[in-house]
């Protein structure tokens, strides 16, 4: 059976690591112009309902560089729009391409695509989570702070997609989590009830200072998220204090690192001074999308480095 990449819950902390370690390898080998062309001859097709820059362009250039060629489907384009079964989209792009990654709304698509599928699915975000955003986050830790371990993280804002990759993230790796979101915003609740059953170390609080005292990473995301534009004035109202901006930067720890998956909007959700500020990797981390990625086709597609 093949292995896919819906959420983080379903891979082990070892698994994550092991992507982790692969990750640093691919990312030297690329920086010093090796070749390393684990999934030559392999095609990866992208399915995309939602826009993208990051997620479209780093699985694209990623699959290059790694000898394989991708494919750009939108769903507005294939039959899929049209309303082709999703089981029968599934079987037929299995007779073509070596993996899928897929940008959709509802998460269920994704379950779906993977059920029917015989080849290896990747979640290149839903309206529940984005897990490949996550594990570029978390690569940017280890290389900013040497490990992911032993420190504590804060998520202020919506509890959309990205919080609940946190959190999921979080319930498998164990680390410690606070999460800050207005009353009405919060978490799933079934993503937290998961996790609590996996013995999660995290605080969920409508308090954005709580959430950042000390905190070693500071991760934030736009109010409105895709599918949500209708809902941009409400919100602006509902997250007023949520902004991860100079305060709540100086009541986190003062070697903290502001993480933001982008696009982001300044002014909003962060300031135009944390963002350009010193203790924002957030170019990093847009970065590491490519090399996470590339580590993740490897081991769902391909053959090991040897
Ligand atoms: N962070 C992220 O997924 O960016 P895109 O929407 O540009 O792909
Ligand atoms: N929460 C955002 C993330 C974008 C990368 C969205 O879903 O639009």
């Amino acid at each position: 059976m093949n292995k896919d990449f819906l959420d983080l819950s379903q891979w082990s902390a070892q698994e994550l690591e092991d992507i982790f370690d692969l990750t640093r390898d691919l990312k030297a080998r690329q920086k010093r112009g090796e070749s390393h062309q684990l999934l030559a001859g392999k095609t990866l097709g992208m399915v995309f309902e939602k826009s993208s820059t990051r997620t479209r362009i780093s699985f694209e250039v990623g699959m290059y560089q790694l000898g394989g060629h991708a494919l750009f489907l939108s769903s507005g384009t294939t039959q899929m729009g049209r309303g082709e079964p999703i089981e029968d989209t599934a079987r037929v792009m299995s007779r073509y391409v070596d993996g899928l990654m897929v940008r959709t709304y509802s998460h269920d698509i994704v379950e779906q695509l993977a059920q029917h599928a015989s080849i290896p699915v990747i979640n290149g975000l839903t309206d529940l989570t984005h897990p490949c955003q996550i594990m570029a986050d978390l690569f940017t830790v280890i290389e900013h702070k040497g490990s992911f371990r032993d420190l504590s993280y804060c998520w202020i804002g919506d509890g959309n997609n990205m919080a609940h990759s946190w959190i999921n993230a979080a319930a498998v790796l164990g680390f410690e989590l606070r999460v800050a979101t207005p009353k009405g915003y919060e978490p799933d609740a079934a993503i937290v009830e998961r996790a609590n059953k996996m013995g999660a170390n995290i605080l969920y609080t409508n308090d954005p200072f709580v959430a950042a005292k000390d905190a070693h990473v500071l991760n934030t995301d736009v109010w409105a998220s895709m599918g949500q534009e209708q809902e941009q004035k409400i919100r602006e109202k509902a997250f007023a204090g949520f902004q991860l901006n100079q305060g709540i930067v100086e009541a986190a720890d003062r070697e903290s690192i502001v993480l933001h998956c982008l696009p982001a909007h300044r002014g909003e959700e962060i300031t135009h001074e944390v963002i350009e500020g010193p203790h924002s990797v957030v170019f990093d981390e847009a970065e590491n999308r490519l090399h996470v990625q590339k580590a993740i086709m490897a081991t769902l597609m391909g053959k090991s480095l040897c």
